[in-house]
């Protein structure tokens, strides 16, 4: 029996993290629709209900909020390293070599797979606003006690006290991505964290996935699309010369949602509120324009905006720099990786598919070719 291409629709584990309808263009974190958790409760609650499998009490949120606060600094070879490679590695790398280095310094102590689920997830924005600073010729900043995670990386980013409006739209977002069932990357975390191996060696696995312009790696294509794009009347053309040759449109489609991904929807509704104007409506215009576009060209499908289409916009407008899109998309995922290596060692079995053999079986080696090797 051969699995359909690319795995579509084979189930390849149980869990309790999240529940995604395709159909009805729904997304669950334990029970509760992510549209009621973001924005509503900050992010440090909903990584309290991925890895403990409730939202927490007032003082449970405090303690998490100080554990993940005091686990900000990062030991002095990573930044070592950061000032090394900062200008001439780029950020998804540095941000994988660097938790493979924290790995290398833990491995010698006994944390639990949570207390360092929760040590990585919080030195992850430090990785991403130290390296993004040396590369940018500016002083790197001391993570900031008092600030919540995500107010944190928006300081430790820029400088600057964040303006609470930006914390409250990146933060929503920090929770719209923090989990999504066996994406790529999740999958490949899952599968890594099968064999036992840290939770550092599963979440490195988990970053090369993620790295791929068809998965995490679209938000910039689609931040560049629209600054090539430029002005509204320009899109339709745009598209349609961009689908001429063949090439996909980036911020669309998706392999689970046959309808508008809910995650969108909550982005264009955060974008609205924090993006110029200009830009806001000029994405408006490429939204209507490729989901006509896609519609004529696959019928047979819906092809919507997923994740990665508003994401790019409100990055932007909260002060993250294109360079760290997808970055920042992996830092909110950390939870979900973490959550799903955590769930995957409770019940584990290792991972151990099988690939159709397709090729020859009657191939003899021929003596004039052994002789060649001597
Ligand atoms: N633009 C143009 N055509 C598309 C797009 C798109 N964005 N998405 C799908 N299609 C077309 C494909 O060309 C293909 O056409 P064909 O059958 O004529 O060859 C058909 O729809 C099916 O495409 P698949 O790649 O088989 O569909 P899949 O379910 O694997 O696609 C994916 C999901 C990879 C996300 C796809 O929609 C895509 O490439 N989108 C653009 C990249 C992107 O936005 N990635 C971010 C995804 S969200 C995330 O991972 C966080």
């Amino acid at each position: 029996m051969q699995a359909p291409r690319g795995l579509e629709g084979v189930i390849v584990a149980s869990t309790e993290l999240t529940k995604i309808d395709g159909q009805a263009g729904r997304l669950v974190y334990r029970g509760y629709d992510v549209t009621e958790l973001a924005g509503v409760v900050p992010y440090e609650a909903v990584a309290h209900l991925l890895w403990f499998r409730q939202l927490p009490t007032k003082e449970q949120l405090a303690r998490l909020g100080n554990q993940l606060s005091s686990n900000r600094q990062l030991p002095i070879v990573v930044t070592e390293f950061l000032e090394q490679a900062a200008r001439v590695a780029e950020p998804l790398s540095l941000l994988q070599t660097s938790i493979s280095i924290l790995g290398g310094l833990e491995a010698t102590k006994s944390a639990s797979t949570t207390d360092a689920s929760i040590a990585l997830t919080a030195r992850m924005p430090t990785i991403l606003a130290t390296g993004y600073r040396i590369r940018s010729n500016q002083k790197p900043l001391e993570p900031k006690a008092g600030l919540g995670h995500v107010a944190n990386y928006l300081y430790m980013l820029t400088g600057r006290e964040p303006k609470p409006e930006n914390v409250r739209a990146l933060d929503a977002y920090f929770t719209l991505l923090a989990d999504h069932g066996l994406g790529a990357s999740t999958f490949v975390a899952r599968v890594a964290a099968s064999t036992l191996t840290d939770v550092y060696s599963a979440v490195v696995a988990a970053i090369s996935a993620l790295k791929g312009p068809l998965h995490g790696g679209a938000p910039i294509f689609v931040w560049e699309m629209l600054q090539s794009i430029g002005k509204p009347e320009n899109a339709r053309d745009w598209l349609t010369d961009h689908l001429a040759k063949g090439d996909r449109i980036m911020g669309f489609g998706h392999r689970v949602y046959r309808t508008e991904d809910p995650r969108s929807k909550v982005l264009k509704r955060l974008a609205k509120e924090i993006v110029e104007p200009g830009l806001f409506d000029l994405a408006v215009t490429v939204e209507a324009e490729a989901r006509e576009l896609l519609k004529k060209q696959h019928p047979e499908r819906t092809i919507d905006t997923n994740v990665e289409f508003y994401s790019s916009l409100v990055l932007h407008a909260v002060g993250v720099p294109p360079e760290l899109f997808t970055c920042t998309f992996a830092s909110a995922r950390s939870v979900g990786w973490t959550a799903h290596i955590i769930e995957q060692r409770q019940d584990n079995r290792l991972f151990r598919p099988e690939a159709e053999y397709k090729g020859r079986l009657d191939l003899k080696v021929q003596e004039p070719t052994i002789n060649t090797l001597t």
